[in-house]
This record gives C-alpha cells, structure tokens and sequence, in this order.
C-alpha cells in the first residue's frame, strides 16, 4: 500500500522584500509593505507532504522523528529567528515565499537519500504559508 502523509513545522524569521533588479518604484509597486526598509516578520507554516509504501513492520510512510530531524538540520534550525534576506541563497533571490519554498525544497532534498534511502519515502512537495492569504507549493516533478 502507498500513501501520501503531511507533516507541518512552523518558525518565525523576518525579511525584506526587494529586487535590485527593479527600481524603487518597481520594487514598492510589486512588494507592498513587504518591502519596507526596515524589514518586519512572518511566523512561518510548512507542510511537507512524503509520499512511500506503508511499512508492513511499522505501518507507517516515514519515521516522523526521522522526518522532524532532517527537517531541523536543513530549514528550521538554519532559518529561525533569522534575517533570510542574510542567508547566502537569498543574497541574490528575494525570499518571497516562491523562493522560500524552492530553497526548502532543495535542502531537504540535498539530505534525503542518506537518511531514508533511495527506496525509501519520497518528498512530494513543500508548501509555506507566509500569512493565511499567501501560500505557495513546490512540487517534486514526475
Ligand atoms: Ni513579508
């Protein structure tokens, strides 16, 4: 049997949303207030959804405390209480939540072999909700 199981994690990090790539104007006009100056926070929601065979031994898709860990070590742990404006892989990509969600992505993707094997549980998407009203999904292809 395959199933698909959510896990969700919460952090709080501040920001600033401004592209060097745009003018002043550009940048107020696209951004809103998330582009003031001084920066202001998000109490950020994440929902991984992981996708496997149910372990006839366990019952279950993935390890949640597996699961918990690698989510600490890749995204919560490096961007809690953060400026994500201040972390290298935002330094030249705005941290809306477009990119947020493909950075997450991409951490977690970076480890998952190695703890769950290459048979094991897949990552199917990451979405992350900045605020009630916006939301985005990154979803592993294929
Ligand atoms: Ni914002």
């Amino acid at each position: 049997m395959t199933a698909e199981i959510s896990r969700k994690y919460s952090f709080a990090a501040a920001h600033r949303l401004h592209s060097t790539r745009l003018s002043d104007e550009e940048n107020r006009a696209i951004y809103g207030k998330c582009n003031n100056p001084y920066g202001h926070g998000h109490d950020y929601e994440v929902e991984l959804r992981v996708r496997g065979k149910v372990d006839p031994r366990t019952g279950v898709v993935a390890a949640l405390d597996l699961l918990d860990q690698v989510a600490e070590k890749s995204f919560l742990a490096p961007f809690r209480f953060r400026d994500l404006n201040e972390i290298d892989a935002f330094r030249h990509a705005v941290p809306t939540t477009e990119n947020l969600a493909s950075e997450i992505f991409e951490r977690l993707r970076a480890g998952w072999d190695s703890v769950f094997g290459v048979d094991g549980p897949r990552l199917k998407s990451v979405r992350i909700a900045e605020t009630d009203r916006n939301i985005c999904e990154i979803t592993a292809k294929g």
